[in-house]
């Protein structure tokens, strides 16, 4: 029996990926740019198995398995399915997978879930060498259109692609292109009350959703540039408007979806607070509670340092700009 595993990192979106075209097929509304994180990151080992059922586990931080829920279980079946019909393969597999961070707390669990299992069944069905644009395109199947954008390091834009056409992520800038770091206050562990797949389902519902998508050509354009000219001034207050513009959608859709915490406004207050005494920071969310204060790395301890102090912050996760995905020798089982 052969095993392959796959580390794949979280990423955190600068301009957000929210609403679909086609939400079984992932085509996104919207172009997105996000930053490939370093250390959060999901673990998927993969290992063919005789007979013709699929095993599904989760690896548990301190040792032992246990069976994932229903909802997730069907989705890794169903990943699983398409690696399988693309490959033309019957084989089946066990699987494993290990999330180093909080899963669904709005840190990009299911990005670099699929990614790291999407990668790890290509590896698996011998096709590891698959370009890697295919290889986002399948990633990006799995449901989680974001988890096109983990299979790349650095700085990553997913175009929206056209009609039926979708389109596969692409790095616009390596790892070392520019230091950026993300310090996440984490104010709420566990599942999101609303997976985002619902969050795009109900996104053009809200009477706000229109006005983003004429604003984005603008804020995409202002990214790319502060990601090419290394411009954090350019770059936080477009960071700013995009997170808040996502949730000011999911909190006016129909029904409405409300991300955040006590914890998320005190943050946000904070990070405001630390720029008026002169440290550059800038917030964003995904779909969920936890912050992401992006800054630079002579920022990065005292924007820590505060955070840390916070009675609404459970604890601090410091990450960078990671290079992407990586095959691991060592297996999770
Ligand atoms: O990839 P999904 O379907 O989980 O959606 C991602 C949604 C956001 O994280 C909020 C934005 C993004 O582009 O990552």
């Amino acid at each position: 029996m052969t095993k392959t595993t796959v580390s794949a990192p979280a990423n955190i979106a600068f301009v957000k990926y929210w609403g679909a075209r086609d939400l079984d097929r992932a085509l996104p509304l919207n172009a997105s740019i996000s930053m490939t994180l370093d250390r959060c990151v999901t673990q998927c080992t993969i290992e063919t198995l005789a007979g013709d059922q699929d095993e599904i586990w989760l690896a548990e931080p301190h040792g032992g398995f246990s069976a994932p829920g229903p909802e997730f279980q069907r989705r890794v079946r169903q990943q699983l399915d398409r690696m399988r019909q693309w490959a033309a393969s019957e084989q089946r597999f066990r699987v494993a997978t290990r999330n180093n961070f909080p899963i669904a707390g709005g840190l990009a669990s299911s990005a670099s879930g699929f990614a790291a299992l999407t990668l790890a069944a290509a590896g698996a069905l011998g096709r590891g060498d698959t370009p890697i644009a295919e290889l986002s395109s399948l990633a990006r199947r799995s449901g989680s259109g974001s988890a096109s954008r983990s299979v790349l390091g650095g700085f990553v834009e997913w175009p929206a692609g056209e009609g039926d056409r979708a389109s596969p992520a692409m790095q616009i800038a390596d790892a070392d292109h520019w230091d950026l770091r993300d310090v996440i206050a984490v104010v709420e562990i566990g599942p999101k009350a609303v997976p985002s797949l619902e969050g795009h389902r109900r996104a053009p519902t809200s009477p706000y959703f229109a006005r983003r998508l004429e604003l984005l050509p603008e804020r995409l354009a202002k990214v790319r540039r502060a990601i090419a000219e290394r411009s954090l001034d350019l770059l936080g207050p477009v960071l700013e408007e995009e997170a808040v513009d996502l949730h000011l959608i999911a909190m006016s859709s129909r029904p409405p979806i409300f991300y955040w915490a006590p914890g998320t406004v005190a943050v946000l207050r904070t990070v405001r607070e630390l720029r008026q005494e002169g440290l550059a920071a800038w917030a964003t969310m995904d779909a969920g509670a936890n912050v992401h204060v992006i800054c630079d790395a002579a920022a990065e301890e005292d924007v820590a340092e505060r955070l840390e102090s916070m009675e609404a912050v459970g604890f601090v996760i410091q990450d960078s700009v990671g290079s992407g995905p990586q095959t691991d020798d060592e297996h999770l089982f």
